[in-house]
């Protein structure tokens, strides 16, 4: 099956930490892939390089065939993001927010009208198309910020953890709608902490820790290597990526981090 995304050794380093480190994978056409990682693992961060926000250290990576920092023009007109921060303004309406971001992604005035209603209508919010977006719950402004990213029509969604803080109910549609996008023939890369989401959405994961790639397979191969019966993802999460809490700012790792010893090199599937 073609690729729709190929990351060859990418790196960032920001000063002398290395946040992503020699990361290679690839996303099929058509696929939900699951990025997932204990926080501070890498994942934002390889998400901003692949949608032309950050630029890579080294190593490659392209969109579509097109390189994300020589082409990124045309890498942009095939993607989506809905990034980690919710971006909208809470002074304008949905509608004038959705005219602001169109405008930005040079779109004309009828076709952002044509497309915001669409995308309104399939996430339950024309109601609220005139209300103030700073009136909104979490819930409410997600959906917002989600049709903001499709407003390109992309065949490649970057989903940046986008059922974080949200309700059950929200959550269930989101989840459903990812589904339907994806039916579509939208790619998508999925980073998320919720790992029956992970299961339930993914054709294939990669798990990153420390910057690097510490497996990448279907969930039922992953749990393979587990040492468990009927393991959960979780169970195959934390034996990959060990029981350790991450607290690193910047490269500095929390000594109390180091009080629990090397939970992370024993605790490996491979
Ligand atoms: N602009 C920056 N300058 C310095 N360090 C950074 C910068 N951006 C990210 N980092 C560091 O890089 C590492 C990876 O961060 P990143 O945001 O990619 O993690 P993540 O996997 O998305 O985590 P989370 O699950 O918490 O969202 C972290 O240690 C973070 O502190
Ligand atoms: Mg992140």
């Amino acid at each position: 099956m073609e690729n729709i995304i190929e990351v060859k050794n990418l790196t960032k380093k920001f000063g002398h930490f290395t946040a992503v480190d020699n990361v290679s994978f690839n996303i099929r056409k058509k696929e939900i892939f699951g990025f997932l990682g204990p926080n501070g693992a890498g994942k934002s961060t390889t998400i901003r390089m692949l949608t032309t926000l950050l630029r890579p250290t080294s190593g490659d990576a392209t969109i579509a065939s097109h390189d994300v920092v020589k082409k990124q023009d045309q890498v942009r007109k095939h993607i989506g993001l809905v990034a980690e921060k919710i971006i909208l303004y809470d002074h304008l309406t949905a509608r004038e927010n959705l005219e602001f971001f169109g405008r930005l992604f040079h779109l004309p005035k009828d076709e952002i009208k044509r497309r915001s209603e669409k995308w309104i209508g399939k996430l339950h919010m024309t109601e609220w198309l005139n209300a103030q977006v700073g009136t909104f719950s979490t819930g409410m402004k997600q959906r917002i910020n989600i049709v903001r990213a499709l407003l390109t029509e992309p065949d490649i969604l970057f989903l940046d953890e986008p059922t974080l803080g949200l309700d059950p109910q929200t959550t269930h549609m989101i989840r459903g709608f990812i589904r339907e996008l994806n039916n579509q023939g939208v790619s998508v890369l999925l980073t998320t902490h919720d790992m029956l989401e992970a299961e339930e959405l993914s054709d294939r994961i990669a798990i990153i820790d420390h910057g690097k790639i510490a497996a990448s397979d279907t969930v039922e191969n992953l749990k393979k290597r587990a040492q468990k019966e009927n393991p959960t993802l979780e169970d195959v999460f934390l034996a990959i990526t060990g029981k350790e809490i991450r607290d690193v700012t910047n490269g500095r790792v929390a000594t109390r981090g180091h009080m629990h010893g090397p939970i992370r090199a024993n605790n490996r599937v491979r």
